[in-house]
């Protein structure tokens, strides 16, 4: 690993990678870049669009840095999209200002043909440049995570060509033609290979597998369509780089986190804000962290009901490998000031 980083002084790895119950738990927040820090939408307008900061390894470590400035957090994430891997081979993305992403559908079979695994080098070298930046910038006892969106939430967006309430065209397309979806799957699984070892070459020592619409998929397709991709990214990551530590974070699983968690075979689980923190405590092997599950609005409303609902999260979790997380990611209209409460107030916890 480049750099002077050592897991053992990472309280983050200590918990993820080790086994130490760390009081107060390490914590870091999914979406901490953003549009929330007025630092952020300065050097967002410096940078052009979002994908051209997405593909500036300079502004997009700086991007990186800027909560980790403000908030120490345990951990930084690489600031990048899930939508790269769709662009890195040949499927075309944009952002509509305003709007959220948008993409050329690919829907069928000659569609899907198209993309590209020889054509990523080139942008996944971008991130991967990134990454190093980041790695040199940073304590040497902050961690720092890779990710990638899991097969499946990637797939809403490519067949869908936007974000959607019910990811209804990719779910249609898995019913009527479901070789096509696997065909799909399948080539945004190997690029997600090579794109996560990529970026563990290139210094990160975390990875992070943002399955957001897995909860959209009913029963059986949930194993086939979210499971087993997603297990095929971590064998394969594995057999490159067995010590990786790599999160999952199927959102919405409800009854079938335990299972998945299981089948996957991941390190952590990150828990969304519906989730029962004592029941996944019971239901989940204690060697798997857990990570989450503040409620993003209530970081935005601030004040006793954010700090008691904290209080709640620390105790349902008391002697467990955990982090500190929220349930999904941060929202624009969040107070910067209500993230250095949160970040105090699960600092001040004791043991
Ligand atoms: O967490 C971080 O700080 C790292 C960076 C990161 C971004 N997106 C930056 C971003 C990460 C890890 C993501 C993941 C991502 N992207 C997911 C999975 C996690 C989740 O939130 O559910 C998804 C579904 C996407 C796709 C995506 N990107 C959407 C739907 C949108 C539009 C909605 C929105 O919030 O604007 C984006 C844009 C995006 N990705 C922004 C950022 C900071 C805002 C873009 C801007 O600055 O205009």
């Amino acid at each position: 690993m480049p750099s002077g980083f050592d897991p053992a002084k990472s309280r983050f790895h200590q918990t993820l990678s080790g086994d130490a119950l760390n009081t107060p738990p390490p914590i870091w927040l999914m979406r901490q870049a953003g549009r929330y820090l007025p630092e952020y939408r300065a050097t967002r307008e410096d940078a052009g669009g979002f994908l051209d900061l997405c593909y500036n390894p300079e502004l997009a470590c700086e991007v990186t840095m800027q909560p980790i400035r403000r908030y120490s957090f345990d951990a930084a994430i690489l600031f990048a999209d899930i939508l790269i891997i769709p662009d890195a081979l040949g499927q075309k993305v944009w952002f509509e200002p305003g709007e959220g992403p948008r993409l050329e559908p690919v829907t069928t079979r000659d569609a899907v043909a198209t993309l590209d695994l020889s054509a990523t080098g080139e942008k996944f070298g971008l991130i991967c440049e990134t990454v190093s930046r980041i790695r040199a910038a940073l304590p040497e006892t902050t961690a720092l995570i890779g990710f990638c969106g899991a097969p499946w939430t990637v797939a809403t967006y490519a067949v869908g060509g936007r974000g959607s309430p019910d990811q209804a065209a990719a779910r249609g397309l898995a019913y009527a033609e479901p070789q096509t979806m696997q065909m799909l799957i399948d080539v945004l699984t190997e690029a997600s290979i090579t794109y996560l070892c990529a970026q563990v070459d290139a210094g990160a020592d975390t990875l992070q597998i943002f399955d957001t619409w897995a909860g959209s998929l009913p029963d059986d397709e949930f194993d086939r369509w979210c499971t087993a991709p997603t297990k095929a990214i971590v064998d394969g990551v594995r057999a490159r780089h067995p010590n990786i530590p790599i999160i999952g974070f199927p959102r919405q699983a409800g009854t079938r986190l335990a299972g998945y968690v299981e089948a996957t075979g991941v390190d952590g689980v990150g828990c969304d804000t519906t989730v029962v923190l004592t029941d996944a405590v019971r239901d989940i092997p204690s060697t798997v962290t857990l990570q989450g599950n503040l409620d993003p609005l209530l970081l935005v409303a601030g004040g006793d009901p954010m700090l008691r609902r904290i209080d709640h999260i620390l105790a349902a979790t008391a002697g467990r490998k955990f982090i500190f997380n929220l349930g999904h990611g941060i929202v624009p209209q969040t107070p910067p000031e209500n993230v250095e409460a949160l970040v105090k107030h699960v600092r001040r916890q004791t043991a």
